[in-house]
C-alpha cells in the first residue's frame, strides 16, 4: 500500500514563505547537476516584529534577493546533488557561513582564519559543495557569533533524500530566543556571571521568529516536524501534548530505533525530526512544549484541518542511513578531551570572537576565539584512521559539544544508556564521560567546541587536524 500522498504545503505564512523559496531553488538546481546557480544569501541588517512592543531594530539576517528580509530562508538541498550559495555581505562587519553538520570540504566550512578569509563588508564568497547526508541541519556565521547569531543569523537547512518516505505535510521549526528589553530592543548580549555558568538566556522565545505560532496540518495525517535548536544558550526538554510524536532522527541522522518523544533534551546546535500523528478531530490542537525549568512553555502548535487521513505511524517506512564510515574500534586511538572550568577569568585578546573573558577550557587550554594561532591542535589525526573521543565533563553544567566536518557514533556513557546515534553534536551532562567514535575521513582543521556560544567564546573551543 503506498503509504502517503505527496507532500502538501502548509498554509501558515511563515512556513509557506520558507517553502516558496526552497521549492524554486530546488526546481532550478534539480536540472543542473554540475554547477548550480548559486543561491544568493545577502547578509544584512534590518528590523523585524518579534514582540508587541513594535519592530526590533538591528536584526541581522540573510535575505534571498526579492525574498524580503525576515527569518533566514530554510535552505533546501538534495543529498548527493551539488549546491552553491553566494554570501554577499552588506553588514557593517565581517562574516562567514558555517554549514553545521554538513560533512563537506574544509575550505567550505566557514571558519574565519582557519578555513577561509573573512568576508568583509561589500565582499562576496562563493560556497559550493555536495551534501553527502540527508536530514535536518542548519547554518550560521562563525565569528562575532554572539552578536550575529544572537541578532538573527541562524537558519535551517533541509537536505532531502528523494527516497525518503513521504509525509502528509512538513513543518520546519527554527527555535531561538532573543535578548530584548521591554521596548523590544536588544539588551546586552550576555552577563559575565552567567557566561561562567549556563550561559545568558534570552528574554523572548520564538519558533520561526514568532511567539507560539500555530500551523495547520491535515487531521489524522503524519507530519514531519523538523526542529532545529539554533539558540545561543537554551537547552530544551521537548514534549508533545495532544498528539503522538515519534522520534525518527536526531542531528540529521535516523535513530537506530524509533521511540516516542518524552522529555528529550536537545541543546544548542542540535536537531530533532519527529513524525507527528495529528489528532483525528478537525480543530484539535497538538502543542510542542519545553518542560525544562518550572513551568511548561508552549513552543508551537499544530492544528488538525479537514477529515482524518487515518494514518498509522507504524506504516511509515524507515529513513535511509547516511553514508557515515564506521570506526574500526579494534584499531581506534583514544583521544582524551576534558571539559573544565578555568580560574583564569582575566580579559584576553583575540583576533576573532572572544568575549574578553576566559571561564572554560578543553584539556586545560582556554581557547580564546576562532583563530588557530597560537594554540596547537588538540590532536593530529591520520586520514582514514579511526578514533574515539573520550569526552569527560568535570563541570556542573551541560555542554553541547560539536565537531565540524565529521560525524561520530555514540558508543557509551558513564551515566546513562545510549543508543549508537550518529551525530555531530553531543550534549554532555555534568560528570558524564562519553565515548564518541569516528573515522578521520575529512582533511583539514576542524573545530571542536561547545555550542553554548558564551562557553565557546570564553575558552571551550579546540580543534583537531586531519592530515
Ligand atoms: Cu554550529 Cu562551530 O558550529
Ligand atoms: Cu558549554
Amino acid at each position: 500500500m503506498p503509504l502517503l500522498t505527496r507532500r502538501n504545503l502548509l498554509k501558515a505564512s511563515a512556513v509557506a514563505g520558507a517553502y516558496g523559496v526552497g521549492i524554486s531553488v530546488a526546481g532550478k538546481f534539480g536540472l543542473a547537476e554540475a554547477a548550480p546557480e548559486p543561491q544568493v544569501l545577502k547578509a544584512l541588517k534590518t528590523q523585524a516584529t518579534l514582540t508587541d512592543a513594535g519592530a526590533t531594530r538591528n536584526i541581522m539576517t540573510w535575505a534571498n534577493p526579492g525574498g524580503g528580509a525576515g527569518m533566514p530562508p530554510v535552505l533546501r538541498m538534495t543529498k548527493g546533488k551539488p549546491y552553491a550559495a553566494r554570501l554577499t555581505n552588506t553588514l557593517d562587519e565581517p562574516t562567514t557561513i558555517h554549514w553545521h553538520g554538513l560533512r563537506i570540504p574544509n575550505k567550505m566550512d566557514g571558519v574565519p582564519f582557519m578555513t577561509q578569509p573573512y568576508v568583509y563588508t561589500g565582499d562576496s564568497f562563493d560556497y559550493a559543495f555536495t551534501p553527502p547526508d540527508a536530514g535536518t541541519f542548519w547554518y550560521h556565521p562563525h565569528c562575532n557569533t554572539l552578536a550575529q547569531m544572537g541578532q538573527g543569523m541562524t537558519g535551517v537547512i533541509v537536505v532531502e533524500d528523494p527516497a525518503d518516505p513521504t509525509f502528509d505535510s512538513e513543518v520546519v521549526l527554527n527555535l531561538r530566543d532573543w535578548r530584548l528589553g521591554g521596548d523590544g530592543q536588544f539588551i546586552a548580549s550576555f552577563r559575565p556571571r552567567d557566561a561562567a555558568k549556563t550561559g545568558t538566556y534570552g528574554t523572548v522565545r520564538t519558533a520561526n521568529w514568532h511567539q507560539e505560532p500555530q500551523y495547520d496540518a491535515p487531521a489524522g495525517g503524519l507530519i514531519r516536524l523538523r526542529i532545529a535548536v539554533t539558540d545561543v544558550t537554551r537547552i530544551f526538554s521537548l514534549k508533545m501534548e495532544g498528539a503522538e510524536a515519534t522520534v525518527i532522527a536526531i542531528d540529521g541522522n535516523p535513530v537506530p530505533k524509533r521511540f516516542p518523544l518524552d522529555l528529550l533534551l536537545i541543546g544548542p546546535g542540535q536537531r530533532l525530526d519527529l513524525a507527528v500523528r495529528m489528532p483525528d478531530a478537525e480543530g484539535a490542537v497538538a502543542t510542542l512544549e519545553d518542560i525544562r525549568g518550572t513551568t511548561p512553555k508552549t513552543i508551537a502548535k499544530l492544528r488538525s484541518v479537514g477529515t482524518s487521513l487515518k494514518r498509522d505511524v507504524g506504516d511509515l517506512a524507515a529513513l535511509a542511513e547516511n553514508p557515515v564510515a564506521k570506526a574500526d574500534l579494534s584499531l581506534a586511538q583514544k583521544i582524551s578531551v576534558v571539559l573544565s572550568a578555568t580560574a583564569e577569568n582575566a580579559p584576553v585578546d583575540s583576533i576573532c570572537g572572544t568575549l574578553g573573558y576566559s571561564f572554560w577550557a578543553i584539556n586545560k587550554v582556554p581557547w580564546p576565539g576562532d583563530t588557530n594561532d597560537p594554540t596547537a591542535p588538540l590532536a593530529e589525526l591520520k586520514l582514514g584512521k579511526s578514533y574515539v573521543l573520550q569526552l569527560e565533563n568535570v563541570t556542573p553544567h551541560t555542554h553541547p559539544i560539536h565537531l565540524h566536518g565529521m560525524s561520530f557514533t555514540v558508543l557509551s556513557s558513564s551515566t546513562r544508556d545510549v543508543m549508537p546515534l550518529v551525530t555531530d553534536t553531543y550534549l554532555v551532562q555534568p560528570d558524564e564521560k562519553v565515548q564518541l567514535a569516528f573515522v578521520a575521513d575529512n582533511l583539514g582543521d576542524w573545530l571542536l567546541h561547545c555550542h553554548i556560544i558564551e562557553h565557546q567564546k570564553t575558552g571551550m573551543t579546540s580543534y583537531v587536524r586531519v592530515v
